[in-house]
């Protein structure tokens, strides 16, 4: 059955090819995850704790929807290398609360090859928390390199190239209120080109660029 495309707002058009998910979609999707979260961790001393950048927006409305005590971390990493699928992970900011014997979340935006979780999640391990969940709001899990599950998913998508809701490109797109597919001329753009890193330049080879496959409502609480 043909799937309805969703079109971007006009300023967008030149750059967005279609929304993948919506506003709406997120919305409703963000208040079912803080539902599973509290029903959860109810009770616990739970910490949160975000990767940076990506994840800003997300986190920002799951915390505002999450009625219980907690608080809140971030560790910054980045990647690093010459182009290759190995690139170096590397850590930016490190956690600053004491995680040990605590209930930990950890949040992100995206969970694609599953290099950064795997790392993190091996830091993190050595804290010694009492136990360890993976919140993500979107997992691509045909890019799945290192054996990576979250216990929370927003959506399940294909292969595209996403932006927005705190997804970038060059830095750029973070802030569109709805998850959207970059058009596939901005893959070579000159303004973009340099500021690419070099995970994202492997990540532009062999994306879909046209509207297969849909995001699918995902819950593995
Ligand atoms: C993105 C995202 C995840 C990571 C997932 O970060 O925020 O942390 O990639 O990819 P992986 O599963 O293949 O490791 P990115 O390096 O683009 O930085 P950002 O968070 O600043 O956007």
């Amino acid at each position: 059955m043909p799937e309805r495309i969703q079109k971007p707002p006009r300023h967008w058009r030149k750059e967005i090819a279609f929304i993948l998910i919506s506003q709406e979609q997120l919305a409703r999707r963000v208040h079912a995850l803080a539902r599973q979260i509290e029903k959860d961790f109810a009770g616990r001393d739970l910490v949160i704790v975000a990767l940076l950048n990506g994840t800003v927006v997300f986190l920002a409305d799951l915390l505002r929807r999450l009625s219980l005590p907690l608080r809140l971390d971030f560790i910054g990493v980045s990647s690093y290398g010459g182009g290759t699928e190995s690139a170096e992970l590397v850590f930016t900011k490190e956690l600053r609360l004491d995680v040990s014997g605590r209930d930990v979340l950890v949040v992100d935006d995206i969970l694609d090859t599953g290099k950064t979780l795997a790392q993190v999640m091996i830091k993190l391990r050595k804290l010694r928390p009492r136990r360890m969940k993976i919140c993500v709001l979107l997992d691509k899990p045909s890019r799945r390199v290192e054996p990576v599950r979250a216990h929370y998913i927003g959506f399940e998508i294909p292969n595209h190239f996403v932006v927005g809701y705190g997804l970038d490109y060059a830095e750029r797109y973070r802030n569109l209120p709805f998850v959207g597919v970059l058009r596939p001329e901005m893959f070579q753009h000159p303004d973009f080109i340099p500021l690419l890193s070099a995970k994202k330049r492997l990540l532009l080879q062999g994306v879909k660029t046209t509207m297969e496959g849909s995001a699918k409502d995902l819950n593995h609480g």
